[in-house]
Parts: C-alpha cells; sequence; structure tokens
C-alpha cells in the first residue's frame, strides 16, 4: 500500500503539473553590481550545515524509497551527492522500519561518502494514529539505517487531509518531537506549506537543530494528491486538493519568519541557481531541492550531476553579480521585492 503510494507520487510528480500557481522567488530581484571587484574563481560556496562543511550550500531534499524505482532515484541522488560534496536526504522512512526487507531501497545511499545524510519520518507517524506511534525504537532504526547525521521530522498536514488514507490526529506532536530531539539531532522541514515565525519558535524551544522551511512556490502535495484522489475518482479529496492547491507561506517569506537563532534550509519550488542565491540572501545557510531533480535522477547519476552543475554554476554568477565572494556575503546583497511577495515580508516587519 505505501509502497503504491511511493510510486503513485512519483509518476505524478514526473509527468502532471504539480505546482503552486506562482514561483515567489521570481519576486525577488537583485540589484546588479556592474563592477563585481572579485574574480569568479575566488567565490567559495562552502558553509557549515551542523557537524558538516559542504562545498555547496545545497540540500537534495528528502523525495523517495520503498521501492525499485526508488531505490534507483536514491542512488543516483546519492552519487550526484557524493560528487559535489552536498547533503542528502532521503524520503519517509515508514515504508522500511514497517517491512524491514525495504531497507536496502533506503541504505542504498551509505554506498556513498556523502557529507551529511538525513534520515527523514512524518509527524503523523509520531503520535498514535489507526496504527501505533513509532517509539525510540523505530527512531534509531531509521537512523542507523542510512547511517545518519540528523533526523528529517516531516511536517505534511495538508497532504494528510487531501489523501485518501490520510492521519488525521495531530494532538501531542510537538512533546514527540521534543523528546526526539533530545535524543538525535532533528531538522523539522515543512513539505510544500511553509513554517510560520510562531511555529519556528515552537520548534525552538522543542530543541530541534534547525528548520527546513518547504514552503509555497513549488510542489504542491495538495495537487499531487488531487492526482491520485482523481484516479480513484474520490471526489471529496480531488475538491479539497483544488481548494487548497495554492495553501501556505510564500518559501522566502517562511525563511525570514524562522529566523529565530537556529540554521534555516530555504526549500520549495527552488528551480535553479539564482533562486538558491535569493533563498541565501533571505536568511537561509542553505537551499533544498526536490522535484527539480527527480526526472534527472530517474534517468541518470550524469544527469543529476550535470543539472546540479548548472545550479551551482548560476549560484555562484549570482554571487559575482552581488559582489559576494562567500555565501554568506550574498545576505549583504541588495534586492527588491515585490508583489505579491511583498506584503508577506511586510507582515513581518
Ligand atoms: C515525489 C516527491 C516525494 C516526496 N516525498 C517526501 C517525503 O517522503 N518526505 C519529505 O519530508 N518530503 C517529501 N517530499 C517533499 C520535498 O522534500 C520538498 O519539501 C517539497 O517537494 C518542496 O520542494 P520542491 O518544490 O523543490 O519540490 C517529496 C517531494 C516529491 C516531489
Amino acid at each position: 500500500m505505501i509502497e503504491q503510494r511511493k510510486e503513485e507520487h512519483i509518476r505524478i510528480a514526473e509527468n502532471e503539473r504539480v505546482i503552486s500557481e506562482h514561483n515567489f522567488w521570481d519576486d525577488i530581484q537583485f540589484v546588479h553590481y556592474a563592477l563585481p571587484e572579485i574574480d569568479f574563481e575566488q567565490i567559495d560556496c562552502s558553509i557549515n550545515l551542523l557537524s558538516a562543511k559542504l562545498d555547496y550550500p545545497i540540500i537534495i531534499s528528502s523525495m523517495t524509497g520503498g521501492t525499485q524505482l526508488a531505490k534507483k532515484i536514491n542512488r543516483n541522488l546519492a552519487a550526484a551527492a557524493e560528487k559535489l560534496h552536498l547533503a542528502m536526504g532521503v524520503g519517509s522512512m515508514r515504508a522500511a522500519i514497517e517491512k524491514p526487507e525495504l531497507s536496502d531501497t533506503f541504505s542504498v545511499i551509505s554506498e556513498f561518502k556523502i557529507p551529511f545524510k538525513l534520515a527523514n519520518i512524518g509527524a503523523p507517524q509520531l503520535i498514535n494514529q489507526s496504527k501505533n506511534a513509532f517509539g525510540s525504537g523505530e527512531i534509531e532504526k531509521a537512523i542507523t539505517m542510512i547511517e545518519a547525521d540528523a533526523l528529517y521530522i516531516h511536517l505534511n498536514f495538508l497532504q494528510e487531509m487531501i489523501q485518501p488514507e490520510g492521519d488525521r490526529r495531530a494532538k501531542g506532536i510537538l512533546k514527540r518531537i521534543s523528546e526526539i530531539a533530545s535524543s538525535f539531532p532533528v531538522i523539522v522541514k515543512e513539505t510544500g506549506n511553509g513554517i510560520s515565525r510562531e511555529i519556528a519558535l515552537e520548534l525552538k524551544d522543542a530543541g530541534v537543530k534547525g528548520i527546513d522551511v518547504g514552503g509555497l512556490g513549488g510542489t504542491s502535495f495538495a495537487a499531487i494528491e488531487y492526482y491520485r484522489a482523481k484516479i480513484i475518482n474520490d471526489e471529496e479529496k480531488m475538491n479539497s486538493g483544488n481548494t487548497f492547491w495554492n495553501w501556505g507561506i510564500p518559501s522566502p517569506a517562511s525563511i525570514v519568519y524562522c529566523q529565530v537563532g537556529l540554521p534555516v534550509i530555504g526549500s520549495g519550488g527552488l528551480r535553479n541557481g539564482l533562486d538558491l542565491a535569493r533563498a541565501i540572501s533571505m536568511g537561509a545557510v542553505a537551499g533544498g531541492f526536490a522535484r527539480t531533480l527527480l526526472k534527472n535522477a530517474d534517468d541518470s547519476e550524469d544527469s543529476v550531476v550535470k543539472n546540479l552543475s548548472l545550479i551551482i554554476r548560476d549560484l555562484k554568477i549570482a554571487m559575482f553579480l552581488t559582489r559576494s565572494k562567500t555565501v554568506n556575503d550574498l545576505k549583504k546583497a541588495r534586492k527588491v521585492i515585490v508583489d505579491p511577495l511583498k506584503p508577506w515580508i511586510d507582515l513581518h516587519a
């Protein structure tokens, strides 16, 4: 059942238009430096992310696991992460926790030297639903399965409301996150709807080590679940998928809201190196790419490396043209923010 769902997510994300109507990265324009006064070759893109040093401020976001197709995708992403010295997350590990024979579809990434690996579990699995909650034993299983450096706990409650088999209980999850964060380094991520300042502060109090905003502007899980509901002609879920297609906090605004003294990963709708530079300029330490890399990963390792190399080149060009010798310098780059993103940023001011 979970395996079928995972396969459908991939195929729908590859073949249907499952993105929100507006990409808010387009609402950020850098002021051009006609005199860069640095040499392109001098530009240093390396960053520190918790315990790791990465050559580039890039995280391959959590996508999949649990099927043979997912294993191929994870392998191709992992090979690229090793080659370019980037961080990588795997998709929700629930399937392999419940069925250990699926472990290799995730642990395949351990064959590669990746500087920072993230295990992944859904927040709804941390409390009792129709199935019992995962305890520390299951969490440990997920971490050791890929020899992870940290655990992503993903928040996906809109998706749970649209998917036919969704988990609807959410009471007590913050406490569970706090319990897990006392034993493992936890980064909490959204999956396309963003994180507000109030939630960021609650997560900080709960002891998480970082926040990945997963904001609005890219993959819409309301859209993906709309297409899944369509397959089985579930009119109720199709209706809600349609209604909430564009629900959420724009990714760039969520980065601003989440500045609470923790490392923030900017994600949700990143398409290229210029978007990545925009995310960093808003306060992210790094950017997360998911759907942009999916087709490449389904194709080959070389295809992923090629796309990531284009992303890196464009990041460096944006740094060159904003006189940013280091990733941190990008935070000082002057920029103009226009509608419809602007009122979201003004809300925080
Ligand atoms: C096919 C697919 C499967 C995904 N599965 C997971 C998952 O299992 N766990 C998770 O935390 N996020 C998952 N995500 C969400 C991404 O990590 C990311 O937060 C979201 O897609 C927004 O980024 P994007 O606009 O770059 O795609 C998935 C995304 C896609 C496209």
